[in-house]
């Protein structure tokens, strides 16, 4: 089965942001690090990354009329995009919010998502591994 997983701004550029809040690794190496994660639960990921809100919510878009399961990561949309939030809404199949820090250890702005209201749960403040463990979730939800 396949799975879409959406990073929004900034994560691309992981290799020049803070180490210490988001790990020591590329987005190069956390791309494979999913696809490998997808493949040992069986899945095939197609992973992507925009900076732009509206090429995000055209791949929402994309999975609500596929049926296609999410994991998204927002980045800083998910503090106040509601657009992105409308258009995860849209998207029936299970769709997972992760994060890469716990945002609510961090500055307050980022204490509110709009986007988990619509996801089936949020997962945060395990680096990579909050995908692999959305992974294993989107596992049971898809069964
Ligand atoms: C992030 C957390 C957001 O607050 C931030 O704006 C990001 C990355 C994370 O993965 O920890 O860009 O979504």
């Amino acid at each position: 089965m396949k799975i879409l997983v959406i990073n929004g701004p900034n994560l691309a550029r992981l290799d020049i942001r803070d180490s210490s809040i988001y790990g020591d690794f590329n987005y190069p190496q956390l791309k494979s690090f999913i696809e490998e994660s997808a493949k040992s639960h069986g899945f095939t990921a197609d992973v992507r990354q925009s900076d732009d809100e509206a090429t995000i919510i055209s791949w929402l878009h994309e999975a609500a009329d596929n049926s296609t399961p999410v994991i998204i990561n927002p980045a800083a949309f998910t503090h106040y995009s509601y657009a992105i939030r409308d258009a995860a809404e849209l998207v029936k199949s299970p769709l997972i919010e992760v994060h890469l820090s716990n945002p609510l250890a961090r500055e307050e702005f980022r204490h509110t998502s709009v986007i988990s209201g619509v996801a089936n749960g949020t997962i945060g403040g395990f680096g990579p591994n909050s995908y692999a463990l959305a992974i294993s979730a989107l596992k049971g939800l898809t069964k």
